[in-house]
């Protein structure tokens, strides 16, 4: 087979390794370090990368042998370069490094919101540019106009929190699990979403960008109001409400977005896009602006290495030795 790409994603808490074969995952591994971060609340950088460091090299052995390939048939090595956390990251491309510079194979270091992107150009049905992508993630939220495969371009962000990190921080404030925005969903199917009132936040500021933070203030004073008895008695409307409210945000933005361009497509990425209710709001607006919607599987909204493997595949190749020296870099400054 020709064109095999290996794919190693570490940039939180998600130890990730998968095959690609062009478009078509032949395999794709997930260990989460979910309950390793748990009883903190919260991802622990620290951590993070020690989990790396003894899950990263029994994972790619794991998705070689589902793939049924052996490394010698790997064309090349992909791993994410950022943004995330340094020491999560550097784990990923420390590893990737050894394994192409024992080969002499080429890396390619990869851009981890283009790799959000890029899950929707891999099979089934790959969506082709142009289309106008939401990523909502834990660390970031951000509409990019996708005009080809290499790249995007940023059209409008979050000015404070990320919509998972304010699905995360209200989740604790419900007393909810970890991660927080899985929990709140499933809480919420059981709420009223129109039992309290949530600011919508950004619908009168005519741009493209976002905020959370005034969402997240108000469900602290809803609690603050209601008294831990209460917030026990309301906990699935708190959620629903707050669900609401932040799917109404991003939804918004997403339909001024289509109003001001020609888009045909639209698509969404990042661990929010696997938020049920934001699939069915997203679905109903895109079927009223009769706009097609490419929804891939919650899986690969997530964080995942397939994303990666599919980024890299238009990504520039770094030959042997170029790579040695190359670093991970940890904010969204400095492009893969
Ligand atoms: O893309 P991702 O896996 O990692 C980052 O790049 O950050 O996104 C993780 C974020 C977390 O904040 C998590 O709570 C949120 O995505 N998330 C969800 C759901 N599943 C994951 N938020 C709302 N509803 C979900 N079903
Ligand atoms: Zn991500």
């Amino acid at each position: 087979m020709a064109g095999l790409i290996l794919a190693i994603e570490t940039s939180c808490d998600d130890t990730c390794a998968a095959v690609l074969d062009g478009p078509r995952i032949l395999s794709n591994l997930i260990s989460s370090q979910h309950a390793a971060h748990a009883s903190f609340g919260g991802v622990v950088p620290e951590v993070a990368a020690r989990h790396h460091l003894e899950l990263t090299a029994p994972l790619v052995e794991a998705a070689l042998a589902e793939a049924g390939v052996s490394l010698d048939e790997i064309e090349a090595v992909a791993a994410t370069a950022g943004p995330g956390l340094i020491g999560a990251l550097l784990v990923g491309i420390s590893t990737a490094k050894a394994i192409a510079a024992a080969r002499r194979l080429p890396l390619i270091p990869v851009d981890h919101l283009q790799g959000h992107v890029a899950a929707n150009f891999l099979e089934p049905e790959p969506l082709e540019p142009p289309f106008l992508c939401l990523v909502a993630s834990g660390g970031h939220t951000l509409l990019a106009a996708v005009r080809d495969q290499f790249g995007h371009e940023v059209l409008g962000q979050t000015r404070d929190d990320a919509a998972g990190e304010a699905f995360d921080k209200s989740a604790r404030l419900l007393g909810l699990g970890f991660p927080g925005g899985p929990a709140l969903e499933r809480e919420a199917a059981a709420g009223d979403p129109e039992a309290f009132e949530m600011p919508v936040a950004m619908t009168r500021d005519p741009g493209l960008d976002f905020s959370f933070s005034g969402l997240k203030t108000a469900l602290v004073y809803r609690c603050r109001d209601l008294g831990p008895e209460g917030v026990g008695e309301r906990r699935a409307d708190l959620a629903a409400s707050f669900q609401a409210a932040l799917v109404g945000q991003l939804t918004a933005k997403l339909k001024r977005a289509l109003k001001r361009g020609e888009w045909e497509a639209v698509a969404l990425g990042g661990g929010v896009a696997a938020n049920g209710p934001l699939r069915a709001a997203v679905a109903e607006l895109c079927e009223r602006q009769g706009v097609r919607l490419k929804l891939v599987p919650s899986a690969l909204c997530t964080d995942n290495a397939a994303m990666i493997g599919s980024a890299a595949r238009f990504a520039p190749r770094m030959p042997y030795p170029d790579y040695l020296a190359y670093d991970a870099f940890a904010s969204a400054e400095r492009a893969a």
